[in-house]
């Protein structure tokens, strides 16, 4: 049965996706960087560098611009997620929150970003997560499983017992390498790998989640 739930912070409990295009696209143009809305689908799940290599692509910068890119990137999201508030959690995230801690079911975060503590405080959320899996806590980024067997092993709970919530192509991949259940918020196309798609977590309800993994489990 599953005993822990794990969920990506930008795009599955609140849309910081939006903010980090905003500060990706202001690094580019300053920069002169063809960088678009659709180029940043590319982006959802992975790292600070990771992503900057994307945007870069071939051309030449020193490690030290590369450094001065990201710090300044990082400003630009950082003063956007200043205004954050209970008001930014998507959809249907607070009841289902509630409902998993009702039924005892211990719950962490793995995020990339090494600002989702501020970004859970800000949103009020702090309570109903038990552990902080962050940008901070292993070295290999998602799709590597790194990041949501730390929480598991945290949390001290079975990778098996363990269900991932991700809106990330990347953070699908790196949910099925743990041996987890993965739930893909969004569009097939993108998170059309995990067990169970789902278009938000508007109405959706623990109890029925739960019920349907143990149907496919058998
Ligand atoms: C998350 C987001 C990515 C972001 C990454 C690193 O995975 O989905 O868009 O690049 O975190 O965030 P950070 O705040 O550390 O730059
Ligand atoms: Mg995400």
């Amino acid at each position: 049965d599953i005993q822990g739930v794990i969920f990506d912070l930008d795009g599955v409990l609140t849309d910081t996706a939006e903010y980090h295009y905003r500060a990706w696209q202001r690094l580019a143009d300053e920069e002169g960087l063809p960088f678009d809305r659709e180029a940043n689908e590319a982006l959802r799940g992975i790292s600070r560098r990771a992503s900057l290599m994307k945007i870069i692509g071939d051309r030449v910068y020193s490690e030290a611009q590369i450094e001065d890119m990201m710090e300044r990137k990082n400003q630009y999201y950082v003063d956007s997620i200043d205004a954050i508030s209970p008001t930014d959690l998507l959809p249907g995230v607070l009841d289902f929150l509630k409902e998993i801690k009702q039924a005892g079911v211990k719950t962490a975060l793995g995020s990339a970003s090494k600002n989702a503590r501020p970004v859970i405080e800000k949103l009020g959320i702090a309570e109903y997560i038990d552990v902080i899996g962050d940008g901070h806590s292993v070295e290999r980024p998602k799709p590597a499983p790194d990041l949501f067997l730390f929480g598991a092993n945290e949390l001290g709970v079975d990778p098996a017992a363990c269900v991932v919530f991700e809106d990330a192509a990347a953070g699908i991949e790196a949910a099925l390498a743990a041996g987890m259940w993965a739930v893909g918020l969004g569009p097939v196309e993108r998170v059309g790998e995990a067990h169970v798609v789902l278009s938000s977590l508007e109405n959706v309800h623990w109890a029925d989640l739960r019920g349907k993994l143990q149907q496919l489990a058998k």
